[in-house]
């Protein structure tokens, strides 16, 4: 099966306009929602979920990435830490399900629409 990975910085801030949660970063924040989300609906067998610290795009936090072999990276930013973890559960079942990772742009979340910092093609084999 191939294995598909969410990474999440964990040190991203909460932007300006979102307050504080729990003590923690934002990014770290979202990755506890995006833990629970993928525990509760049964995807962790499907994608894994890798804190990172930093994606090189700290101004423009939170910051994620999905990735798999021979499947598009994208690469968002600038992401709810409170807002977004239904979006990116969404495409997580997209991403996993569509060959080369190539979801459909009208069929994305528009939290993803909104959030691609960068698409990068399929490693070289
Ligand atoms: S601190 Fe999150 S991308 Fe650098």
């Amino acid at each position: 099966m191939t294995q598909h990975t969410l990474f999440v910085c964990i040190l991203c801030r909460f932007s300006a306009t979102e307050r504080s949660h729990e003590g923690v970063s934002g990014g770290q924040f979202l990755f506890n929602q995006l833990q629970a989300g993928l525990e509760s609906s049964g995807e962790t067998d499907r994608i894994h979920l890798q804190p990172v610290r930093c994606l090189g795009a700290c101004d423009r936090s939170c910051v994620v990435a999905f990735t798999a072999p021979s499947k598009l990276t994208f690469v968002l930013s600038q992401l709810s830490s409170t807002h977004s973890v239904p979006a990116l559960l969404q495409f997580s079942q997209q991403y996993v399900s569509c060959i080369g990772g190539k979801v459909p742009y009208g069929e994305r979340p528009e939290a993803v629409k909104k959030g691609i910092h960068a698409v990068l093609p399929p490693s070289p084999q």
